[in-house]
């Protein structure tokens, strides 16, 4: 079967690399994809925001399954949209995603549903939110309520950095802001929890924890994440079943009171306290780099776990595991976060031969006349499967300096917490 994916990062190459495993399928389409999908699927360059131009596209290809990567389509309705034209994708709906696309949606179903996470207050406008800034603690945490690309959420240390944080948001940073939410900030250690959803059943897909902050010792700025590894130190067997019990089988039942089903990979950001969860938020999708650190784990086949779904018989399938650790670096352009360079050569990586236990994913990539030039913030991601996470660690290093991408830097110190 043809399939098409939709994105064109890092998670994507990863999803694309999975699924060219899979014996059913005899082409890939990426919908934009980057200079390492090119190497396995079509790389088609068309505005995937225009949903008619895509479905003109996949008809005439008979492309007969989409996969989403990112947030925005999802929110945007792609999935509703295709199913409409009875082209199976797999994805949550319109209204399923806004457990991502807005942060008040979310919060509103945790306080009717009594999910675990942070108190929060919703207010309308400067005055209020303000007003109520007068009896906080600090820290605490301002966020914006749409999809803002990891951007709209401000952990302030005083009542000038919130009221600065509540100015932004209003005077419209993110989009037109009918609403700001303000949180207590909670202490404890974060973890990326995935399942997977037919709309009936849910399967576990693993966890991990990834490292956002863009500096060693988890310092500066947030970024989309600077690197992964699966699996979280801090899960077992009672926080998984409290995970299940007090927050995912809640929000699914929420959505089902509103006749809506789940399909596609849920991704819960928890904080862990003491052993137990609180959701910070919903991600509709998986994540990245936490989904290029996963997959390598996955012994099933993915298209078999993603029909599951689009067929509503994922309870047929059994989603099994290697059992060793992964670790993913990612290596970006200089300057990332804030401004860096496109379009810079990277030279070394047709020199470069893998283990099988290890891959580099593309994420701003481009092949422009059979060179890898650089197109984004992070560029490369280096993943290793190893016994111990020290190993993965050591040996992902060692490939990022036979790369030696004079214009890229990486944290040399991803699964700090787990490597001695
Ligand atoms: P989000 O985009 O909601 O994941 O927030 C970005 C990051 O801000 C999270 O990964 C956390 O590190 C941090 N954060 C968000 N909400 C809270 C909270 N209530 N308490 C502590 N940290 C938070
Ligand atoms: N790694 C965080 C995210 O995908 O949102």
């Amino acid at each position: 079967m043809k399939v098409g994916i939709i994105g064109s990062g890092g998670r994507e190459h990863s999803l694309c690399e999975a699924l060219s495993k899979s014996k059913k399928i005899s082409k890939i389409y990426c919908f934009p994809g980057n200079a390492g999908t090119q190497k396995i699927a079509k790389n088609i360059d068309i505005n995937v925001d225009d949903f008619e131009i895509l479905k003109n596209f996949i008809v005439s290809e008979k492309i007969e399954l989409i996969v989403v990567g990112p947030e925005k389509p999802l929110v945007e309705g792609i999935v509703d949209f295709f199913e409409n034209n009875n082209i199976p994708i797999f994805g949550p709906n319109k209204l399923a995603s806004q457990l991502e696309g807005s942060k008040i949606f979310t919060k509103k179903i945790c306080a009717k549903y009594k999910i675990p996470t942070a108190k929060f207050g919703i207010f309308e406008n400067i005055n209020k939110a303000k007003l109520f800034l007068n009896n906080a603690k600090f820290p605490m945490v301002v966020k914006a309520d749409g999809l803002a690309a990891g951007k709209g959420v401000y952990i302030c240390e005083n009542m000038e950095n919130a009221e600065n944080a509540i100015e932004e948001i209003f005077n419209g940073k993110f989009g037109e802001a009918k609403n700001v939410l303000l949180e207590e900030f909670l202490v404890g250690e974060e973890m990326s929890y995935f399942v997977v959803s037919d709309g009936k059943n849910i399967k576990k897909f693993e966890t991990a924890q990834d490292h956002k902050r863009v500096g060693e010792g988890d310092i500066g700025k947030n970024t989309g994440g600077m690197g992964a590894y699966s699996p979280s130190r801090l899960i077992n067997k009672d926080l998984d079943k409290k995970i299940l019990d007090k927050i995912i089988y809640p929000t699914l039942n929420a959505l089902k009171d509103m006749n809506c089903e789940y399909k596609g990979f849920l991704y819960a950001g928890l904080m862990i306290v003491k052993n137990e969860p609180y959701l910070i938020e919903y991600n509709v999708r998986m994540g990245d780099p936490e989904c290029q650190t996963i997959l390598p784990k996955l012994k099933t086949d993915l298209l078999e776990i993603i029909l599951g779904c689009t067929k509503r018989k994922l309870d047929e399938i059994k989603i099994e595991w290697h059992n060793q650790n992964s670790l993913c670096i990612v290596l970006c352009s200089k300057g990332y976060p804030d401004k860096y360079k496109n379009n810079i050569l990277i030279n070394n990586l047709d020199n470069i031969t893998l283990d099988s236990n290890q891959k580099i994913f593309h994420a701003g990539t481009k092949n422009e006349n059979n060179n890898i030039l650089s197109n984004g913030g992070r560029v490369l991601n280096f993943v290793c499967l190893e016994n111990s996470f020290k190993e993965a660690r050591n040996k992902n290093i060692q490939l990022i300096n036979k790369v030696n991408w004079t214009d890229g830097f990486y944290r040399k110190d991803i699964g700090y917490r787990v490597i001695k």
